[in-house]
């Protein structure tokens, strides 16, 4: 047990999948794992752990934000020993380009801060996915048919972003979409050697205000669960 997961070293997985949000991590584990027990609900931050095609997986929510995320990370890495990790979520498209519903794995995570900002100081790290995961992703979202995007994302702070400048120089340089998570989660992959990647599925568009409704996001999360999933175990 940690401060924030309260389940034994046994009960998480090598593989965990990281949806934000915790309900989430519930209704992925229910509908795409076997034998599915809750190993954690600290703070209501849900996580089970079950089995996929007979391999072993925890789906553990890591909240919204990277400070969230870090917490979450830390544990699983440090006192879990965790592996693999994939990042589930949403994001907001930023390219013509990219539409409602399309997946994007992210290759790299610009940011403009991250909890990891003290520990590089002058350096601008480049944060980037693991080769291996990101490769078969490419290869399952193919092999589905999925509509997908491969290339950098931003990993924000705010969600309420007032500055259009900012995402104006995103759209400009070709950052695909906009979420909260991944740059952290593929810094704090890097520095204790561990696998990572973010697989989202694009909710709402920055550049037309378009936004997915609640009935149709089920059926398109559950691609991108399914890709995470076969990319994990490729
Ligand atoms: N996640 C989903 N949509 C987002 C957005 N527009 N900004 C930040 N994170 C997001």
């Amino acid at each position: 047990m940690t401060i924030h997961i309260g389940a034994a070293k046994e009960d998480i997985a090598e593989t965990v999948l990281l949806p934000g949000d915790p309900y989430r991590a519930k209704w992925a584990a229910e509908t795409f794992l076997q034998d599915v027990r809750l190993v954690n609900e600290v703070r209501g931050m849900l996580g089970f752990t079950g089995t996929w095609k007979g391999h072993r997986v925890t789906i553990q929510g890591s909240g919204m934000g990277m400070p969230s995320l870090s917490i979450y990370v830390n544990e699983l890495i440090k006192d879990y020993d965790a592996q693999t990790l994939i990042r589930i979520g949403s994001c907001g498209g930023m390219q013509d380009k990219v539409n409602l519903r399309d997946v994007i794995v992210a290759m790299t995570a610009s940011s403009l801060s991250t909890p990891s900002r003290g520990f590089f100081r002058e350096l601008n790290f480049a944060p980037c996915a693991d080769w291996d995961l990101l490769h078969a992703a490419v290869q399952a979202a193919e092999a589905k048919g999925t509509p997908t995007h491969v290339g950098g994302i931003y990993s924000s702070d705010v969600f309420y972003d007032e500055r259009p400048d900012l995402n104006e120089q995103m759209v400009r340089h070709g950052v695909l979409a906009v979420e909260m998570e991944a740059a952290e989660l593929y810094n704090l992959a890097a520095r204790h050697g561990r696998r990572a990647l973010a697989v989202l599925t694009v909710s709402d568009h920055l550049l037309t205000g378009e936004a997915m409704p609640a009935d149709q996001r089920e059926r398109s999360f559950g691609d991108m669960v399914e890709i995470a999933l076969e990319a994990a175990f490729a």
